[in-house]
């Protein structure tokens, strides 16, 4: 077990590259560059192939199908998507581009709520 501070690259140093990601319990505590950023720097902790399990509420605006899209941007194809009439989103994608390496000094995010 590993406390450290999630929003730091550096965190992951030796974890990376995985193949199972968990970003659950972060996507709604954070801004949507965040998230975004958050998304873009996730093949460089995958192997490849890796799947995410990812979750973010559906409460008004959703943001799920954006992050679904900005998943897609950075190289992942959607596996599973729960039901939008669920008040919880929680998303399945597998890494189908390369991964990249890894990155340490980077700031992904902070949690703002
Ligand atoms: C919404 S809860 C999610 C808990 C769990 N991951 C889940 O999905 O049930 C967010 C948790 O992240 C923790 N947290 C906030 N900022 C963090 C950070 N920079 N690094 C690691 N954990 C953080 C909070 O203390 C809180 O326990």
């Amino acid at each position: 077990m590993r406390v450290a501070d999630a929003g730091e690259s550096d965190s992951y140093a030796g974890a990376a590259p995985a193949d199972l990601v968990l970003v659950c319990g972060v996507f709604g505590n954070i801004s949507d560059p965040d998230i975004r950023q958050t998304i873009d720097f996730l093949p460089r902790l995958c192997a490849p192939g890796a799947t995410v399990i990812w979750t973010r509420t559906r409460e008004a605006p959703d943001l799920v199908p954006t992050v679904c899209d900005w998943f897609e941007a950075s190289g992942f194809a959607l596996r599973f998507l729960s039901d939008p009439s669920e008040p919880y989103g929680m998303g399945a994608h597998t890494l189908v581009d390369p991964p990249t390496p890894f990155a340490s000094g980077k700031r992904l995010f902070t949690f703002v709520r």
